[in-house]
């Protein structure tokens, strides 16, 4: 069932558990991601970044295949198609396109700049009952090969936002996206806690959900976050996977090319890898 994420965040907060969003890439992933959502009766966001809707063609390809694909999988649990960190043009797109959520990533303007383009997105997902995710704070990550630190968020900007009428905000709170570098000093509790204080009942969303280690998880979901994105590891299990396929010779010498193959171990360490986080997210048997 193509829903938004409104609701199932909302019932996230109230039941002290998160929902994973994970990025996809490609139909094969989309395929998996769903079938361990639907086995295991978890609710799942799909995030599509700008570069990953290029890759697959564009915006609207995506909605098709993926409605084509809960219905003809008979997917009954709750799924909410939402663009990963867009402009506000990607936004415009992906609302005409028939995503069910966006995400605004004003983090890199002022805060006056991101208040405003927030503001428009609010209304105009209000009028067509979408969800919209609102960013203060940069997530860091990996730019030109060099490892930013995790950015904290102000917590009195993230009340200004919150207070636009969002559905979920994601607040910088020392996370990256990508691998960890070794001397990261972890997810920042403190500023977690101020910035949930500040919003309310905000449902908090943590970006760079790869290679957190559980304890900080499940801290962070004691906390307020209701929402956990992972992209990157994703990306790891599926290759690591292709690369034992190709390192077994054998399996070449007989059907081995046929491309169902090829991706079949990478496409079920996706799914086991996405089952695994939904057990530690808390969100199994959370779409009975
Ligand atoms: P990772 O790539 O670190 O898992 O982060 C994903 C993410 O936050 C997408 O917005």
């Amino acid at each position: 069932m193509l829903v938004t994420a409104q609701e199932m965040l909302q019932k996230a907060k109230a039941g002290h558990y998160a929902v994973g969003q994970f990025n996809i890439n490609n139909l094969e992933w989309t395929k998996m991601i769903l079938q361990a959502a639907q086995e295991t009766k978890s609710p799942v966001i799909l995030g599509v970044s700008e570069g990953a809707a290029k890759y697959m063609t564009g915006y609207k390809t995506i909605v098709g295949m993926v409605k084509g694909m809960i219905e003809d999988m008979n997917i009954t649990i709750p799924v909410a198609l939402h663009l990963d960190h867009g402009s506000y043009d990607a936004c415009l797109k992906c609302i005409e396109a028939g995503f069910t959520s966006v995400m605004f990533d004003g983090s890199h303007e002022t805060i006056s700049e991101n208040i405003e383009k927030t503001k428009r997105l609010v209304k105009l997902t209000k009028v067509k009952g979408l969800s919209l995710e609102a960013e203060v704070g940069a997530i860091g990550g990996e730019e030109d090969g060099v490892i930013g630190k995790g950015e904290c968020a102000d917590a009195d900007e993230c009340k200004m936002i919150a207070d636009l009428g969002i559905t979920m905000l994601a607040a910088g709170i020392g996370n990256i996206h990508g691998k960890y570098p070794e001397n990261w000093a972890g997810l920042s509790f403190t500023t977690l806690d101020a910035i949930q204080k500040k919003t309310d009942e905000m449902p908090l969303v943590l970006h760079g959900g790869t290679g957190i280690p559980a304890e900080m998880i499940r801290k962070a979901i004691d906390l307020g976050v209701a929402k956990i994105n992972v992209n990157t590891e994703c990306q790891i299990v599926f290759t690591e996977a292709t690369r034992t396929y190709f390192e077994d010779k054998r399996d070449l010498e007989g059907k081995g090319f046929d491309p169902r193959k090829v991706l079949a171990p990478g496409c079920d360490a996706v799914k086991e890898m996405v089952k695994e986080k939904m057990t530690l997210f808390g969100s199994v048997g959370k779409a009975e």
